[in-house]
């Protein structure tokens, strides 16, 4: 047998693999696990309870869990779910939406994978391709076109601090050159909050970027997935939800308890979202009908944002704020550099001084149990095969939703060995 190019490109290996084998396999016997790596996000006791309670009162209300379970919902996703979407956002924020501007997908992974081959690859005799104007970027979409080469990008600009933080920066002459001499850039994409970085864009910038995809006539899609208005985790005041026709804003109940009921949410105009759930029709027949039936009444009540902003933020808040200061005490008198932690659950840092690339140190690492994610992954969409960006090789990104304890230990082992693998 042979697999098609398709094939092939899919089923090689990715760095979002390896992230989730390493979630998923166990270490060597008497090898204590540290686990700083994976995206998995924390239990919240307090959001746990209100999914708890939205599934007793399904199964205390006659047949209501027969019929959700024995039913397919519509391709674009629960039309239900749909419509409280559209009313929520509308109500909250102005956004002028119904449901023709929503749809579902099995997982945010989906949509974005959805989204980048609606936009790219071969299109009237040339190849499409999406920009990508803030790298490192997300490693779970670096491996998502179906094509080849159609993921590009720009380097991150970087401003450093003397409290040894820094944080990276639209390089908004580079983006808007690239986009005047590549008509055949398709769409742009960011995560916002940046995974890997912890970066959150700004308003400006996001509105820099929404502008240009408006001059261009090409989608910008916004990666919301750790944004506002759920499960914000954002400890920025300069980050405000933001929706217009220019932008496909894809979010995620992951982040807020449901990790595994896979639900991702996008608002966009009426034609891509038709495009999606026509494409849900093909790829999955329908959604799962589970995330919506649990979101449904918290989105409309409110207390899906009120648990966002009173129980999610300040849970992470708390965590990030020990993992900096668990990193200043190991890595003092180092050479290092910590992205400022403005958003997502993980941290991101940079170690100048390292002898041996990233891809080494995390095998360094994993010998003692402590699983981080190797910054390489992280760099995409150039032909360079060393991307040309000085972090490149010499970051790491460390996950701090996980145990006080294990991160403690996992943080004291990653300064330790810096120290033993600096130049
Ligand atoms: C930036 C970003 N986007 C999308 C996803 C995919 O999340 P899900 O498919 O669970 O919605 C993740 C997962 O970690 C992520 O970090």
């Amino acid at each position: 047998m042979e697999f098609s190019d398709f094939g092939n490109k899919l089923s090689s290996h990715s760095g979002i693999l390896q992230l989730m084998d390493d979630i998923a396999k166990p270490l060597p016997d008497g090898v204590k696990a540290r686990p700083l790596g994976g995206g998995n996000p924390a239990r919240v006791g307090e959001v746990e309870k209100a999914y708890r309670q939205e599934v007793e009162k399904l199964l205390e209300d006659g047949d209501s869990f027969e019929n959700v379970i024995a039913h397919y919902d519509s391709p674009q996703g629960r039309v239900g779910f749909l419509r409280t979407v559209a009313e929520f956002f509308s109500a909250e924020y102005g956004w002028n939406i119904t449901e023709e501007n929503v749809a579902l997908t099995n997982g945010s992974q989906s949509a974005m994978f959805y989204l980048f081959n609606l936009f790219s690859g071969k299109t009237r005799g040339r190849t499409q391709t999406v920009l990508f104007p803030l790298m490192p970027e997300y490693i779970g979409y670096a491996d998502q076109g179906i094509e080849e080469d159609t993921f590009v990008s720009i380097p991150a600009l970087c401003e450093y601090s003397d409290d040894h933080t820094f944080k990276y920066k639209l390089d908004r002459n580079a983006v808007e050159s690239y986009l005047a001499g590549h008509p055949e850039v398709g769409a742009m994409a960011v995560s916002r909050p940046t995974n890997p970085s912890g970066n959150v864009l700004t308003d400006n910038e996001i509105d820099f970027l929404s502008d240009l995809a408006g001059r261009y006539s090409i989608p910008l899609i916004v990666d919301n997935a750790y944004g506002l208005p759920f499960p914000d985790i954002i400890f920025t005041d300069n980050a405000a939800p933001i929706w217009n026709e220019n932008i496909v804003l894809s979010m995620s109940l992951s982040k807020i308890g449901l990790p595994s009921i896979r639900t991702g949410i996008l608002i966009a105009k009426k034609e891509i979202i038709k495009a999606v759930g026509n494409i849900n029709a093909i790829a999955a027949l329908a959604t799962g009908s589970f995330g919506p039936v649990l979101a449904d009444n918290l989105l409309r009540t409110g207390e899906l944002t009120r648990l966002a902003s009173e129980v999610v933020r300040p849970f992470y808040r708390s965590k990030a704020e020990r993992m900096e200061s668990l990193i200043r005490k190991h890595f003092d008198g180092t050479d290092y550099y910590l992205h400022k932690i403005e958003g997502s659950i993980f941290c991101w840092i940079y170690l100048p001084s390292l002898r041996i690339s990233t891809l080494d140190f995390y095998a360094e690492l994993m010998k003692d149990g402590v699983v981080t994610v190797p910054g390489e992954y992280f760099f995409f969409g150039s032909k360079e095969k060393r991307y040309p960006h000085e972090h490149f090789d010499k970051c790491l990104r460390l996950n701090y939703s996980g145990d006080d304890d294990l991160i403690a230990e996992g943080i004291a082992i990653i300064a330790e060995k810096y120290r033993q693998f600096s130049v």
